[in-house]
């Protein structure tokens, strides 16, 4: 006998696991560093047309896949188009699972080791903040350790399941993080010498933007969705069929772009104040903020509290992308939940090795670059655009865009998805996705 599938026990029990999902260290980490090494404001303001052009309607998109089917990321595909090859698409996202959260692993783990580090005082006033940050992640050992220490409590999190596990998890930390956010943005923007960063983060310089720079925001607003491999599928699956889908897409959309919008008031000022280089790649939120935080009253307490939550922010991240993998076993292969979250928390942990070593202990590198920055090159300009290209085609011509968007109203709340939804699906959708891929493609391989 199979158990019931599990449902969310209210729709803010969805939203926050939603929005827990889309707002991780894609608001803080990767979308400051992101910005700044394509040049600023010029990239905001692109990267806000892809949300609410692609963004939205892909995310209404894989919520409806999700709740109509109540089923894991390939099984959607499954019961909508049996016998034919779509299924695929869903196995891309499986692979996409394994691939983010290898390296998104790591990357949790330096918050985390960084919130001891905050702790023991060795970022204080006057540190080599960069120096610090390159040694860190360079060493062999901690970050290893680090990483698994995050898997561990991730995967012991989606043992226990969708209610219990992920749900619980993410009632009382999102708001907190928000409200520290702010408090960093006010002693950021209060620096001398912020008005650079200001300028910088809101005067658009469209010169700045190269076929790379909008390839990148399409990638950014993928990741930070977590859209284009099936998550959504996968939470949406979990509502039941009484629940609103545009209404909570629009939250979920509006949660984590307010955050990363905001966390960019937090950085960039900071980082023209203190004389970083705001394309100074993957480091730049572990190098600026502990700087700001050296320059604040308490600022061992704001910053050890803000690792931590940047870790829990991360956490409740990596749940969704170990369900979409978890989820697709449980549902197809009927493996139990807890063995299923075992056996791919360490087959990830494994893969999140070569990573962290690539960083600066070992030299792994593949095409040219570390593993680390291959396997977010390859989910950024490969797996996550394929991926998002093909749902959009799937919902907007093989099940069509008449009945996906039909499906999206059913049960609506106060937003009703329009005929515009029909034109974006069919053609804007994928063929901006598929102009951008290519390009982007050509211009970093050529
Ligand atoms: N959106 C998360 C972030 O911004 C990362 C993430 C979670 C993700 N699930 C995903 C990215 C699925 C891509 C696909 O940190």
């Amino acid at each position: 006998m199979k158990a019931p599938r599990e449902l969310w026990t209210s729709r803010v029990a969805f939203i926050l696991a939603a929005a827990g999902s889309a707002v991780g260290l894609g608001n803080i980490w990767r979308f400051s560093y992101v910005v700044g090494t394509n040049g600023g404001a010029a990239f905001v303001i692109v990267y806000l047309i892809i949300i609410a052009l692609i963004g939205y309607p892909m995310m209404v998109t894989e919520v409806t896949l999700g709740r109509k089917t109540h089923k894991n990321a390939i099984g959607a595909f499954k019961a909508l188009a049996p016998n034919t090859p779509w299924w695929l698409v869903g196995a891309l996202g499986v692979l996409a699972g394994f691939v983010i959260l290898s390296f998104y692993s790591v990357v949790a783990g330096w918050s985390l080791s960084y919130f001891f580090k905050t702790i023991g005082g060795s970022l204080g006033a006057g540190a080599d903040f960069e120096g610090a940050f390159v040694s860190h992640i360079s060493a062999a050992w901690a970050p290893v350790i680090w990483h698994a220490v995050f898997m561990a409590i991730t995967l012991a999190i989606i043992a226990a399941g969708v209610v219990k596990g992920i749900s619980r998890t993410v009632r009382v930390l999102m708001p907190v993080l928000f409200v520290l956010l702010i408090l960093l943005v006010l002693r950021s923007l209060t620096l001398p010498g912020a008005g650079a960063g200001l300028s910088f983060y809101l005067q658009p310089d469209f010169s700045d933007l190269t076929a790379q720079s909008i390839l990148a925001a399409v990638g950014q607003a993928f990741f930070t969705l977590s859209l284009g491999m099936g998550c959504m599928i996968t939470y949406g699956s979990y509502l039941s069929d009484n629940d609103d889908v545009p209404d909570n897409s629009a939250w979920v959309v509006g949660l984590d772009t307010l955050i990363a919008i905001i966390a960019g008031f937090a950085i960039f000022p900071a980082v023209f104040a203190l004389g970083f280089d705001p394309a100074a790649g993957a480091g730049l939120a572990f190098i600026t903020l502990p700087a700001v935080f050296a320059e604040m009253p308490a600022g061992v307490l704001f910053g050890a509290v803000f690792f931590l939550l940047l870790s829990i922010a991360a956490l409740t991240s990596a749940i969704s992308l170990l369900e979409v993998v978890v989820a697709w076993l449980v549902d197809e292969y009927q493996m139990a939940r807890k063995k299923a979250a075992l056996m791919i928390g360490v087959l990830i942990f494994l893969l999140g090795i070569p990573a962290s070593l690539s960083m600066g202990a070992v030299d792994i590198s593949v095409g040219g670059m570390p593993f680390f920055d291959f396997l977010d090159f390859f989910q950024e300009s490969i797996l996550l655009p394929l991926g998002g290209l093909l749902t959009a085609v799937f919902a907007g011509h093989v099940w069509t865009a008449r009945t996906t968007r039909e499906s999206a109203n059913t049960n609506h709340g106060k937003i009703v998805i329009g005929a515009w939804y029909e034109v974006l699906i069919k053609y804007i959708v994928p063929i901006a996705i598929a102009i951008v891929m290519i390009f982007g493609l050509i211009e970093a391989l050529g």
